[in-house]
């Protein structure tokens, strides 16, 4: 689906920010000139820009603007146009101190820096809205204007009375205005933390109540609720005289702080922001490849069946990691092209010009301090947009996953705020790890939150699924009483939405019906301890794997003891008190099988599952050299296959079909060879 109506092709460009420039006419022309020498389509204004606009509380001017907005149009150039929320003028501070946040330790922060209004104060909602409103009437019917930017980079928190209140008041609606009902599934009983009333609710604070999950689990969704509500405030605004430009925000990959499910439901694209370190001393660069395909995978799948846009990536280096190294000759092309196979239509930098001055003087940009159009930088940043251009017929095209990876915010939260078991519990890590090692058997996975619909996929793969949102797991049954396949391991179906535990057996809420086993106890285990599986031999059989490579498997970390009541026994562990007791589970459920692997099972030994699983489901498998990445987006009767070499060495690949290589137009028939670092775009019917 196309993201923009009147674009055609990929977008290529950036945050531009000429408002530090406005006393350097030259300056701002030869952006222009160069912009349009590295093949750029699109300039990202506005993002901070606030005490520009508005220098003084009231006196507005947007003239700058519109000649830079005219100016690119005229030149082919599209803006993205943010609403400046991210920063705030000094003068409104100074005027309106409810406007800064409070940190949990109840002090109100002092002005500067950015990315930390409060968000119920009304005071800054009003000046937003002033502000929106203006943008909107100016700009919001500009041709050259495609998409709404709102705000830069939601997240934090704030501590304030206004937010407490409103945390309150928020509380008392979910509860039904019952004290008694919030008590319950606080289970403040314990440790006499009963309250009388709503009034007595404070958010969690280092100082203060820290120890109900339940709490803290309402104070973390209160916060993205709230968050929610100021975007939604702005989109309200640039709306109200009809005005019909999508709208997005820029997320930041995983971040912890907000529940971007929730978000991501209010915005028309999904946009986010690429700062991985491409290969540093703890990670290899296909490491951070697979890393970053997860966080791609996640932002493609928020909104079913369209593309996403990557809203920043450096073209150099940035200047807030522990180290900031230069990315490599060749890993801009690759890490570009990248995200469009992962499903972006858009590959977009912070930023086209480096400030003289301030926080980002050495953050990578296109244009360096040196002012040259022959840097290292430039040429390869003009590279990818003339390589953008010969992919210009997959704009629009998706990719069509069978498998999903069920990532949930909730259970991240509940996992991280459970009090006890194991210092080792790494939801994120272990959801990471399925998706690399699933990846690797050459099945495309998109990475979903609870409420996407999952009835089309063949494979669900749901890691530590530990806290049941209501009706999942009744839609789980369904999935699998139709046919689909399901895979859940330890730390599923402990507790329900309030995170209280399930009594009868986990996993909870009918679960145990759908796996044919319960729970019966978790051993979490020191660093040091491992345990082994023993498969069974006919399932190994089942899945074409050998004993031979499984018999080293490890268990780590996580041992469940589990007591099957239905489901077929397909592995028990080789070691310690519950020796030969099972570990690995399938049980047939209607039309389709569940899976339970009660441990923390290496590599080795899940790759053995999820063959026999791929195989039973049909699930299309395409195996490419290590090292090699392989993505495949369709429109219409179009396929266009990605091949990355992520690696140093040349590889030779067999195609997935015959075709025609976008990137330099030859036929290319059975076998194509990589160079290191180089992609193949291929073009099918
Ligand atoms: C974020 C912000 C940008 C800039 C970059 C630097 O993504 O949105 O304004 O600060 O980081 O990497
Ligand atoms: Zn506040």
């Amino acid at each position: 689906m196309k993201l923009f109506p009147n674009v055609t092709g990929l977008l290529h460009g950036g945050d531009y920010n000429p408002e530090q420039w406005l006393d350097r006419p030259d300056i701002l022309e030869e952006d222009i000139r160069l912009m349009k020498e590295a093949g750029i389509n699109t300039a990202t204004l506005g993002v901070f820009s606030w005490a520009v606009y508005e220098p003084e509380e009231g006196v507005f001017h947007f003239e700058w603007l519109e000649s830079i907005i005219n100016n690119l149009y005229t030149a082919g150039i599209y803006t993205v146009l943010a609403t400046p929320t991210g920063a705030r003028p000094a003068w409104m501070d100074a005027a309106y101190p409810e406007v800064m946040r409070v940190a949990s330790n109840g002090v109100r922060n002092h002005h500067g820096v950015r990315h930390n209004h409060c968000m119920s104060s009304r005071v800054y909602r009003e000046k937003a809205a002033i502000l929106d409103t203006k943008l909107e009437e100016h700009f919001g019917n500009h041709p050259g204007v495609i998409l709404w930017h709102i705000s830069n980079e939601f997240g934090g928190e704030c501590y304030c009375d206004l937010c407490q209140n409103k945390f309150r008041n928020w509380l008392k609606e979910k509860y039904h205005n019952n004290i008694e009902e919030l008590n319950k599934a606080w289970w403040t009983t314990f440790w006499s933390h009963n309250y009388n009333s709503f009034d007595q609710i404070e958010a969690p604070m280092p100082n203060g109540e820290m120890s109900v999950a339940g709490h803290r689990l309402d104070w973390r969704r209160f916060t993205t609720w709230n968050m929610t509500d100021f975007m939604k405030w702005e989109i309200a605004v640039l709306r109200k005289n009809g005005n019909k430009l999508p709208v997005t925000t820029n997320f930041m990959r995983m971040y912890r702080g907000l529940d971007y499910e929730v978000m991501a439901k209010e915005l028309d694209v999904i946009a986010w922001d690429s700062y991985p370190a491409w290969g540093n001393d703890e990670e290899s660069l296909q490491r951070s490849f697979a890393d970053v395909s997860f966080d791609h995978s996640m932002m493609r799948s928020f909104l079913p069946g369209k593309p996403f846009m990557l809203m920043e990536s450096t073209p150099s280096l940035v200047n807030w990691h522990p180290f900031n190294k230069l990315k490599r000759p060749g890993i801009h092309q690759l890490s570009s092209l990248h995200a469009i196979a992962c499903g972006s239509d858009t590959v977009q930098y912070f930023q086209w010009r480096k400030g003289r001055g301030s926080f980002e003087q050495y953050h990578g940009a296109v244009m360096d301090h040196v002012g040259r159009n022959d840097t290292r930088t430039f040429l390869e940043v003009k590279e990818v947009g003339e390589i953008l251009k010969k992919l210009e017929k997959t704009e629009g095209s998706v990719i069509k996953a069978q498998t999903a990876l069920l990532f949930d915010w909730n259970t991240r939260w509940a996992i991280e705020d459970l009090p006890g078991l194991s210092k080792q519990k790494k939801y994120d890590e272990t959801c990471k790890e399925q998706y690399r090692i699933v990846r690797s058997l050459g099945v495309e996975v998109d990475v979903i939150t609870p409420s996407i619909d999952f009835s089309g996929y063949k494979v669900l793969i749901a890691p530590m699924l530990y806290l049941l949102r209501p009706e999942l797991a009744e839609r789980l049954k369904c999935f699998v009483d139709e046919g689909g396949m399901l895979l859940t391991t330890y730390l599923t179906g402990y507790v329900d939405d309030t995170t209280l535990c399930y009594l009868g057996g986990f996993p909870g809420d009918g679960l145990m019906e759908l796996f044919g086993l319960y729970t019966e106890e978790i051993d979490t285990l020191y660093p040091s301890d491992v345990n082994g599986i023993a498969f069974d031999e006919g399932f190994l059989e089942e899945a074409g794997v050998t004993k031979e490579v499984t018999k080293d498997a490890k268990i780590t970390d996580f041992c469940e003891v589990l007591k099957v009541q239905e489901a077929e026994i397909l592995g028990t562990y080789t070691k310690d008190f519950y020796k030969g007791t099972p570990v690995v589970t399938r049980n047939h459920y209607g039309k389709g099988d569940a899976y339970y692997v009660g441990a923390r099972l290496d590599e080795a030994g899940m790759k053995a599952i999820y063959r026999a699983l791929f195989a039973t489901a049909e699930v299309t498998c395409f195996t490419v050299p290590e090292g090699v990445e392989y993505h495949r987006r369709t429109k219409d009767t179009l396929n266009f296959d990605f091949y990355m070499n992520e690696t140093e060495e040349e590889r030779t690949v067999a195609l997935a079909a015959d075709g025609r290589n976008l990137m330099n137009g030859e036929a290319v028939k059975g076998t194509l060879r990589l160079q290191p670092l180089e992609t193949a775009v291929i073009e099918s019917k």
